[in-house]
């Protein structure tokens, strides 16, 4: 048995405890009120087993570590066997061929008008990306997002997030940032018109609350952001794509 396995065997009951004292006390106290404060022991595809034996079916279908199934043979493969190749992974000064590889591969999926990946760990810091992207792009100041959008927790996104349930207590927020009632094509024409916006960055469906634009509302403000030399920037939320990823 390797020194993790016992870590876990000797010290995994601990684990609520653990957290609340290590990491997020009222996460815990959150669990212990609704009742799920249970030991996880094991995951596989959609199910979940506790420590004692009871076998649930996950309904948690976003998230891209989700909508393949827990644990997924493949995916696990590949890592162990990205892991026994030894690869020379991050290289400061010169580059392994695995990243490229993979950018290969998803630029073959994506349209045509997509033709460079940039690799990122979390919805949010592609969020930071795409907005630094798209003020050095264009050399403009202005972020606009839709009302009621949900972008991350990071500084930037949060600032293109805007709803006060997230954002209180964390300001001030970035300058420059606004937002335009989801689905107005003439409130978002007015703010473009000043050509000064770098990008307008809005969720195909938004995650919070599961809004659907209007018809022709995501292909009319494309249409608007091109005319004014904005960039259109689509932010696909995990919980309609599997992956948060600005594109
Ligand atoms: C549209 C959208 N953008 C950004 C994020 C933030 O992603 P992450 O939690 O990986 O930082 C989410 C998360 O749900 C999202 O739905």
């Amino acid at each position: 048995m390797g020194w993790l396995s016992e870590l876990v065997e000797e010290r995994g009951a601990e684990a609520l405890d653990l957290h609340a004292q290590t990491v997020n006390p009222q996460f815990v106290r959150l669990l212990r009120t609704i009742g799920f404060d249970r030991r996880w022991a094991r995951a596989e595809g959609a199910y979940l087993w506790d420590s004692d034996g009871n076998r649930y079916l996950d309904a948690l279908g976003g998230f891209g570590m989700f909508n393949v199934g827990r644990n997924n043979p493949r995916v696990r493969e590949a890592l162990v066997e990205a892991l026994e190749l030894e690869r020379p992974g991050s290289v400061q000064i010169g580059v392994d061929a695995l990243p490229a590889l993979l950018a290969e591969e998803l630029l073959r999926r994506a349209p045509s008008s997509v033709g460079k990946a940039i690799f990122t760990s979390s919805g949010a810091e592609s969020v930071e990306a795409a907005l630094k992207l798209g003020r050095a792009a264009t050399g403009r100041p202005r972020v606009l997002s839709a009302e009621h959008a949900f972008h991350g927790l990071t500084l930037g996104a949060l600032s293109a997030t805007a709803a006060p349930e997230f954002t209180s207590r964390f300001g001030p927020l970035l300058p420059g940032f606004s937002q335009v009632p989801w689905g107005d094509l003439d409130v978002l024409e007015r703010e473009l018109a000043a050509e000064d916006v770098a990008l307008f960055i809005v969720e195909p469906v938004q995650g919070k609350g599961v809004n659907l634009p209007p018809p022709g509302y995501l292909a009319g403000s494309q249409e608007l952001c091109g005319r004014y030399g904005t960039l259109f920037c689509v932010a696909c939320s995990r919980s309609n794509t599997g992956g948060s990823s600005p594109i």
